[in-house]
């Protein structure tokens, strides 16, 4: 069966690591060759692995947009199967939600992408709640990679990790998982060349970028968002010491979720690879934090992060 891809959009994307080889699916999966969507398993067969190395570019497979409940239920199942183990379910889950996350970033509609957020931030909520030892695991797969979606589900993660530790009930993680997932929405209104330039910005540049916290604070007004979203996406550059952006807020005014998601962004920028610098290692980006950038961050919640991260990475190993 071959559809033309100017049809689209009629398929969503999924990552092929979601699919187990030994479970059979449950919908029909497409690949894309030469711009054309090539039916390639029906429901109820299974992914044998000489089919997946057979595959020029493996990594993305296409479902119809109708077999969504069928892919997200297939999904469900694998992360309450007892004989699954937590590292594995970790990445299924990890990477089911990167395109779910890659939906909500390309979306146009804030509404619809908020909405959508709940449920991808619930999703990672159960998970910790079911499999404690698993956040270990959805750290360490932590793709360092600078798409903004990629790092913005990075963030979250983190932050739900730090929230947790430092003893936040359910609803309030929601809301630190959501408000860390669209910290930097306010990027949508910065010019896209600014945004992926392979270097340091100039002034002009610099100051334009600067603007996204309040860029995305409008957006999130717009949308009827809650305080603690709008904080962590209006207050997540701000610095203990006064000297952040955009308000200049000093340490007790800044608002407990923002601090949370500046950690966890500083973190996430420092271990991520761009064009233009190496990325540190884990504990040296933790060491420069503690050292150089202490007097930006929260103490208390630095301490968390340093325990959280280092708990983490020996139960990963
Ligand atoms: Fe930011
Ligand atoms: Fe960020």
């Amino acid at each position: 069966m071959e559809t033309k891809a100017t049809e689209a959009p009629r398929y969503f994307k999924i990552r092929v690591s979601t699919i187990l080889p030994s479970r059979p699916t449950t919908f029909d999966v497409f690949i894309m060759i030469n711009g054309r969507f090539i039916h390639y398993l029906r429901p109820g067969e299974l992914l044998k692995a000489e089919k997946i190395s057979s595959l020029d570019r493996a990594d993305i497979f296409f479902v119809p947009e109708a077999q969504r409940a069928n892919y997200k239920r297939y999904v469900f199942e694998r992360m309450n199967e007892d004989s699954i183990d937590a590292k594995l379910k970790a990445q299924i889950l990890r990477e089911s939600s990167l395109t779910l996350a890659e939906e909500i970033f390309e979306q146009p509609e804030v509404d619809q992408a908020l909405h959508d957020s709940k449920e991808l931030i619930g999703n990672f909520i159960d998970f910790m709640e079911n499999h404690p030892e698993g956040m270990a695991h959805l750290i360490s797969l932590s793709s360092h990679d600078f798409y903004t979606y990629n790092h913005s589900l990075d963030v979250g993660i983190y932050s739900l990790g730090l929230g947790n530790a430092v003893g936040y009930n359910k609803e309030d993680l929601l809301e630190l998982g959501r408000g860390a997932l669209f910290h930097d929405i306010g990027k949508r209104n910065v010019a896209v060349d600014i945004i992926c330039k392979n270097g340091p910005l100039n002034d002009a540049e610099w100051a334009q970028m600067q603007k996204h916290p309040q860029y995305g604070l409008r957006i999130l007004t717009d949308h009827n968002c809650s305080e603690a979203m709008k904080a962590c996406c209006f207050e997540h550059h701000e610095s203990f010491l006064g000297n952040g952006y955009p308000q200049q807020l000093t340490g007790p005014e800044i608002h407990p979720m923002a601090r949370i998601v500046a950690i966890c962004d500083t973190y996430d920028a420092l271990t991520t690879k761009r064009s233009y610098n190496e990325p540190m290692n884990p504990t040296m980006a933790l060491e420069f934090m503690s050292t150089k950038l202490a007097n930006r961050y929260d103490a208390d919640l630095l301490k968390a992060m340093n325990s959280v991260l280092f708990r983490m990475k020996q139960k990963a190993s």
